[in-house]
């Protein structure tokens, strides 16, 4: 069969054959509708990814997607390694995966899951955001941050959602949505604005799609508008780090603010939350991108683009779906 084969770490995964998937022990061979194209998937393939050790070469990549089982039952779902979604077939256990409501089409239904779940695991889970929480979210304009700007205040109540990006089509259009204020973040005077808006009332929760930089001076500034006498908390999330991998965080910050920082990512969700955001919560966020009550910008290509689409630049927010 036809698959997106990566024989070496950090290689773009190229299109070409690949050994059919053979049933198994609690597995079965399912035919495969569509794949996204995240950050994640490349991740995991650069080798540099945390959980990237979980994988041996050669692989097919691709984590998660639609397939189609021998009964006609449309799923999404992951794939046993080393077979990935980015396939004509693919190999998937029969205890992961989730039952897809006629009418979904394939190419939503496999965008939505990996920036709709981890959306909702930073909001509820980690930054948990309560009606009227003051809400900051890094890389706002990116696929992910964007849905999480659209559920703040329309599933979880945010009394204001301050967002901070590049693209400024996208800042303008996250503005109506459901963000209050939106920032370039090439804007020298950001982080003064981020202090001041602190200052005035503190923020609740941050997410961070972004690290490096953005994230150091963030919490600069936080601290610079922090007001000293009074304590407040504020759960920082970090989710990605499209920024930079690493930054120098001065000790002072964490004590003499109400700063608190967690993460959302592999390993960092406890089992029991992710079971219930993917059973109650995926269905939701499958209705509400089917509906357009939230948007999700996708672009479908043919999985053989493969190599030409992992390295292509992207308007910014939208996702490419590989279908075989
Ligand atoms: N842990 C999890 O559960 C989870 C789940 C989903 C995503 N993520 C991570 O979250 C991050 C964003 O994911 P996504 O799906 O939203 O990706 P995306 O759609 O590709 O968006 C990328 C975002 O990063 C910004 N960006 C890129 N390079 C930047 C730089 N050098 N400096 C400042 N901003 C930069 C972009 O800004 P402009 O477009 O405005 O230029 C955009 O907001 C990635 O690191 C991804 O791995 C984590």
């Amino acid at each position: 069969m036809k698959a997106a084969v990566v024989t070496e770490w950090g290689q773009t995964p190229r299109y070409t054959e690949f050994p059919e998937p053979q049933p198994g022990d609690g597995t079965v061979v399912a035919t495969v509708e569509a794949s996204a194209l995240t950050n994640l998937t490349k991740a995991l393939i650069s080798g540099k990814h945390y959980a990237s050790g979980e994988l041996t070469l050669p692989a097919v990549a691709g984590v998660d997607g639609v397939a189609r089982l021998e009964d006609g039952r449309r799923v999404y779902t992951g794939a046993v390694a080393p077979y990935g979604m980015m396939a004509e077939r693919t190999l998937i256990s029969t205890h992961a995966m989730l039952e897809l409501p006629d009418g979904l089409d394939a190419v939503t239904a496999a965008a939505v899951p990996n920036p709709g779940m981890s959306a909702w695991a930073a909001l509820q889970h980690a930054a948990a955001v309560a009606p009227g929480d003051h809400v900051l979210v890094l890389g706002a304009t990116g696929v992910t941050g964007s849905l999480a700007v659209q559920l703040a205040k329309s599933v979880f109540g945010a009394g204001r959602v301050i967002v901070t990006g590049r693209d400024v089509a996208r800042l303008r259009w996250l503005r109506t949505v459901g963000a209050d204020e939106a920032m370039d973040l090439r804007d020298p005077e950001v982080h003064a604005r981020i202090g001041a808006l602190h200052a005035e009332r503190p923020f609740d929760a941050v997410l961070d799609y972004l690290w490096g930089a953005p994230a150091a001076s963030t919490l600069t500034a936080l601290a610079a508008g922090h007001p000293a006498a009074h304590y407040h908390r504020t759960r920082f999330v970090q989710i990605g780090a499209m920024a930079g991998p690493a930054i120098e965080l001065p000790a002072a910050i964490l004590r003499g603010t109400g700063i608190t920082m967690s993460g959302v990512g592999i390993g960092s969700v406890p089992p029991d939350v992710l079971a219930r955001i993917r059973s109650e919560a995926l269905p939701r966020l499958f209705d509400m991108v089917a509906t357009g009550t939230i948007d999700l910008r996708t672009r479908t290509r043919p999985l053989a683009e493969v190599t030409d689409a992992w390295a292509a630049a992207e308007p910014s927010g939208t996702r490419v779906v590989l279908t075989p």
